[in-house]
């Protein structure tokens, strides 16, 4: 924008000398940008944005765009009817620029069950074009509007109940570049914030239907960065190096929560707030509005995880809205010094969330039929209750928390590890020739449950092979 400003009052003088002979031809009415040309817009899946516009004319832009219901999971273990626009929650990613006619092409694919229709919040115009573009199953609509406006825009499904549809994953964003584009940075990533409401709680498994009431009361079973918890953490976090800048085009499409959007040991350089010309500078959290955007960048200066979350802090360690940044290269010890565990802040899932019940724990739901299911059941729980300080690979950390891999300590007796999962463990003791010192809380988890995880455990690097049953969970515990 402040480039617009310079060429505007460049030209202003230019020309009052009678002089202005500049081949760039500036718009002050953007309604009054001629396109030359047309092309196909280049549409993408987060966490992915096309191509920058860069100094490219004003086009037809012909954008080409199916709706797909489609199952998918929300996290292990739980599955959801999404509705997606182009077959990912968020929808794909629309890029224009400023003086672009839209040629949009809405398909409702032939299997899908409902009639759909599209809100483009840069759209000027009845509905957002909602009202042009309502589609049956198995039909197409297209309808055309210039992108006036520069600015990150969100879109969305606007058909009743308008609600239900943006909550099963309806929306994404579309950017109207001004003219020139952005300024040039070395990474971009899309990022899109939902709330999901299911019929069972947090972590229950199997197919889950979307749950009215809780959505009308706002009281979401999810808060998840691009439609499911995990979207973008481990091997699907975003990635960037030292010395790069970052721009995060952020959206939220509610349709319930606004986003506190902040992004741990960053601090964003620039914002535009609301996906707008204003940009702020050196912010620590900013609010991202259901139905809204912004953009916001920052200068990369030393390596590690660095974690995205809605800081409404329970949405992040409780109901997904966690993502993480990987950044590789040189440390800076002028700017952090200290150690740094990747992987230190993770979800802690819904396995803590219960409280104890007279007996102690709530009993899981589904048993695990077979080994397979208890492997599978048992990797769940280690991701949300022992991977924070065991690990990945059951490394554990030095000198704070022992080993699970290879562990001698674990495979000399089964007993002892059942009672440390189901009573905790303070005091020193050795493990595999290193001594730790550190306090292993009581775990809140019923007996299937840890005979799955302690059956994960003993399955995996290079431990013993023990398979734990919940009938010797129970034996210990009622020693
Ligand atoms: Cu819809």
């Amino acid at each position: 924008m402040k480039s617009i400003l310079k060429i505007l009052s460049i030209a202003l003088i230019l020309s009052a000398y009678g002089c202005f002979k500049s081949k760039k031809k500036v718009h002050t009415n953007t309604e009054d940008i001629p396109v030359h040309r047309e092309m196909k817009a280049e549409l993408t899946s987060p966490p992915n944005v096309p191509r920058p516009v860069g100094e490219r004319k004003a086009k037809k832009l012909i954008v080409e765009m199916e709706i797909l219901e489609k199952e998918g999971e929300l996290t292990d273990g739980v599955r959801y009817v999404f509705w997606t626009f182009g077959g990912t929650v968020p929808g794909s990613f629309i890029r224009t620029r400023v003086g672009d006619e839209v040629e949009f092409h809405l398909q409702n694919h032939p299997d899908n069950k409902l009639p759909h229709n599209i809100d483009l919040h840069a759209v000027t115009g009845p509905g957002g074009g909602a009202e042009s573009s309502f589609v049956a199953p198995g039909h197409e609509k297209v309808f055309s509007f210039k992108t006036l406006n520069p600015g990150l825009y969100v879109y969305h499904c606007a058909t009743a109940p308008v609600g239900m549809h943006i909550a099963n994953g309806m929306y994404g964003l579309i950017l109207v570049e001004p003219d020139g584009g952005l300024p040039i940075v070395d990474k971009e990533y899309y990022i899109m914030q939902g709330d999901f409401y299911t019929k069972g709680a947090n972590g229950e498994r199997g197919l889950q239907p979307f749950d009215m009431q809780k959505a009308v009361d706002e009281n979401a079973d999810y808060v998840v960065f691009n439609g499911n918890v995990g979207a973008l953490t481990g091997d699907n976090a975003i990635t960037a190096k030292v010395g790069e800048t970052v721009r995060l085009f952020v959206g939220n499409g509610g349709p319930g929560l606004v986003s506190s959007f902040h992004v741990i040991g960053e601090i964003f350089d620039k914002v535009h707030i609301e996906g707008g010309d204003l940009i702020n500078e050196n912010v620590q959290t900013t609010m991202i509005p259901a139905g809204g955007a912004a953009i916001v960048e920052f200068h990369v200066n030393v390596p590690g995880t660095f974690i995205l979350v809605d800081h409404s802090i329970f949405r992040a360690f409780n109901k997904g809205a966690l993502a993480m940044l990987k950044v590789e290269g040189e440390e800076n010890e002028n700017i952090y010094t200290g150690e740094q565990y990747d992987g230190i802040y993770l979800p802690e899932g819904p396995g803590i969330q219960e409280m104890p019940t007279t007996d102690g724990v709530v009993e899981s739901e589904i048993p695990a039929q077979n080994f397979e299911e208890q492997m599978k059941f048992g990797k769940q729980i280690y991701m949300q209750t022992c991977f924070a300080c065991h690990q990945a690979e059951g490394q554990g950390i030095p000198n704070a928390f022992p080993p699970l891999a290879n562990s001698d300590y674990l495979n000399a007796d089964v007993n002892r590890a059942i009672d440390i999962v189901l009573n905790g463990k303070t005091g020193e003791i050795t493990v595999n020739g290193q001594k730790y010192n550190s306090v292993m809380t009581r775990q809140m988890l019923s007996s299937e449950e840890i005979a799955n995880v302690l059956t994960y455990v003993y399955n995996n690097w290079d431990n013993n092979k023990t398979v734990v049953t919940s009938e010797m969970v129970n034996k210990v515990k009622n020693k």
